[in-house]
């Protein structure tokens, strides 16, 4: 029996989070936040001095992926947060591994193929127990190639950096657009033009913009499309 998964692959800030938490709510799947691993190795790897080297330079493969292989990551669903909470080695991590720093180290762990090797059978694991809705950037090329739905869902840089400013403000945090716009368009440019596991759409997605939408329209869209899929 093989179980039922959903690939909603793409850039940050282009929605993905809101609508894989519909999308698991709804159908009753488990949710791989894909990202969340690849932050709490870029964090770890940060906390272990492994990127102390600056900007681009290369890191210690061989140390990360004995760091990789050292966590044990486990995700639980948080109903008042809307996103899973992330238990490594048994002890819950911090908000901070949301934030965009970690982002960016995470961003730059994602380039080694032994990390992405490492953490791969953990994701495709999720897939055996129940239907999963699994959100990322190779979901649908690497990880679930023979998933049943796939969707690439994207939105302009501009876009992006205008609904993370929205968001900072809301928080009453400090927000400068073209500082956030930079780091957008930083992380992207990394994640499209590494060697291994691309941020790419399948050939068989639905390529979905969401730039002039909202998240209840993204959110109707591609459950239309599920439906299609059959
Ligand atoms: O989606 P999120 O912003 O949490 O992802 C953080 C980073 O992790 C991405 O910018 C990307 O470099 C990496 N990532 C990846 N493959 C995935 C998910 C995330 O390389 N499937």
């Amino acid at each position: 029996l093989r179980y039922p998964v959903i690939c909603i692959d793409g850039p940050s800030g282009a929605g993905k989070g809101t609508v894989t938490w519909r999308l698991a709510q709804t159908l009753g799947y488990q949710l791989l936040d894909s990202g969340a691993l690849y932050r709490i190795v870029g964090l770890k790897a940060f906390e272990a001095g492994l990127l102390n080297v600056d900007g681009e330079q290369s890191i210690d493969e061989t140390a990360l992926l004995a760091l990789t292989q050292s966590l044990q990551i486990v995700f639980e669903p948080n109903i008042d947060s809307g996103r899973v909470d992330i238990i490594v080695n048994g002890a819950k991590i911090g908000e901070q591994v949301r934030n965009e720093t970690v982002g960016g180290y995470a961003s730059r762990v994602a380039v080694y193929p032994k990390v992405r090797q490492a953490l791969l059978k953990l994701q495709q694991d999720m897939a055996s127990q129940s239907g999963l809705v699994a959100d990322g950037r190779d979901m649908g090329t690497v990880v679930f190639p023979d998933a049943d739905v796939k969707v690439y869902l994207t939105a302009s840089a501009k876009a992006r950096a205008e609904r993370r400013v929205a968001q900072l403000l809301q928080a009453g945090q400090a927000a400068d657009f073209e500082a956030i716009l930079a780091t957008i368009k930083a992380r992207d440019d990394r994640d499209e033009n590494r060697a291994t596991a691309p941020s790419k759409p399948a050939e068989d997605a639905l390529v979905l913009d969401s730039s002039n939408l909202d998240a209840d329209a993204v959110y109707e869209l591609v459950k239309k499309h599920c439906q299609d899929q059959g």
